[in-house]
């Protein structure tokens, strides 16, 4: 085992100090072959330009993957997207567009849920079908239309971590690709996105090199029985998947909020032993972030801040705690913004002595229902 671990000490630590690599592997499909939709498939063209809209099925931490998605595919391709948990799609009465494009995300390509959603979709009249998965021929893209295939390489830890920077990688991909068939992006955007992925390796790398920065906060998140996340638009989905993050691994009870919403309910939780992670970079809503910030220092919360160094905001206080990730990246932010939660989580476990590739109760791939 010491071998496979490369002189890591988990499967989960190994796997997320791989990202630059898995990511830059999974760009290369665009960086190298161009924002073309034959990465999808042969038939990708045609089926591009037959849809309307998409629907995203997926479970875990992929659907917060396909969350993160949608905000790209509305924003760059301008496509209208629906994001839903596959075990709960499954059971309803759904209204069929034989021109909306199902999507699947899985790391394993094998999940049951998934697959049974995609069943449905395909038996309700859905004709098209795109598979996002990082198991070559696993049950989901032997089953779909269309395909592309994450390049994270094995998964082993049982909380994902490469394969979902990679997920994002290819919604990525696909937004700007369906961006450029509807000439939703000019010439001078598709530039800005093309040298963003370029760049978003090294991106990862300079958050990785926090290590110890964010190793010394989890010694604090430890001892917490509970944890609030808060991101706002396309990093709410990122303090989702802190949050479950958490939970998987250090067993500490942690819930994601969008921060705008806390007056309407989680604020009630805020005194001093509730730690508060907040995704805050440099965007168009950081002064909407400050506010909510405030209003949880306010009450006594303890702030644990990740922002970029492109933002202004600092700490006036002994109970707010500011970690500077590299200048703000843009629109893949959200993946940059990642790492962070997913080493805070990583820190936390290991300081509880938790059995962290393998949490109790929990499975790599989940084919049973
Ligand atoms: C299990 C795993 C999660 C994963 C989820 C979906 O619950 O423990 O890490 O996100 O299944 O798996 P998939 O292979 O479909 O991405």
């Amino acid at each position: 085992a010491s071998l496979e671990l490369g002189g890591y000490n988990h499967f989960m630590q190994k796997e997320i100090h791989e990202q630059p690599r898995a990511v830059a592997d999974t760009a290369e499909v665009f960086l190298d072959g161009g924002f073309i939709p034959e990465n999808f498939g042969k038939n990708a063209a045609q089926v591009f330009q037959d849809i309307d809209s998409i629907k995203i099925l997926a479970c875990g931490t992929s659907y917060y993957a396909a969350l993160t998605g949608k905000y790209w595919l509305e924003s760059i391709a301008k496509i209208p997207t629906d994001v839903e948990i596959a075990s709960e799609y499954r059971y309803r009465d759904v209204i069929a567009n034989p021109k909306q494009l199902i999507i699947t995300i899985s790391q394993s390509g094998e999940t049951l849920d998934t697959m049974e959603a995609l069943k449905f979709a395909q038996a309700q009249g859905h004709q098209h079908s795109l598979s996002i998965c990082n198991v070559m021929e696993s049950a989901l893209p032997r089953n779909s239309e269309l395909v592309l295939y994450t390049r994270a390489g094995a998964e082993i830890g049982v909380a994902s971590t490469k394969a979902f920077t990679t997920q994002l990688v290819v919604l990525f991909g696909l937004s700007v690709t369906l961006g450029r068939m509807r000439g939703t992006i000019s010439d001078e955007k598709l530039a800005s996105y093309t040298q963003e992925l370029r760049e978003l390796s090294g991106s990862i790398q300079h958050v990785l090199n926090l290590e110890p920065q964010i190793a010394a906060w989890a010694q604090k998140f430890a001892k917490k029985s509970s944890a609030l996340f808060l991101g706002r638009g396309i990093h709410y989905p990122i303090a989702l998947e802190g949050a479950l993050k958490l939970k998987e691994i250090t067993y500490i009870h942690a819930e994601a909020y969008p921060a705008g919403e806390l007056k309407h309910g989680p604020l009630a939780l805020v005194d001093e032993n509730m730690p508060i992670v907040v995704i805050a970079p440099h965007d168009g809503l950081l002064d909407k972030v400050k506010a909510n910030m405030q209003e949880v220092s306010a009450r006594g919360g303890e702030l644990f801040v990740f922002t970029d160094l492109d933002s202004d905001y600092t700490s006036n206080s002994d109970t707010i705690h500011v970690i500077r990730t590299p200048r703000h990246v843009g629109t893949l932010s959200p993946i940059v913004h990642t790492i962070p939660v997913q080493l805070l989580s990583y820190h936390a476990a290991l300081a509880r002595g938790t059995d962290v590739d393998k949490p109790r109760n929990l499975a790599k791939s989940v084919t049973v229902e």
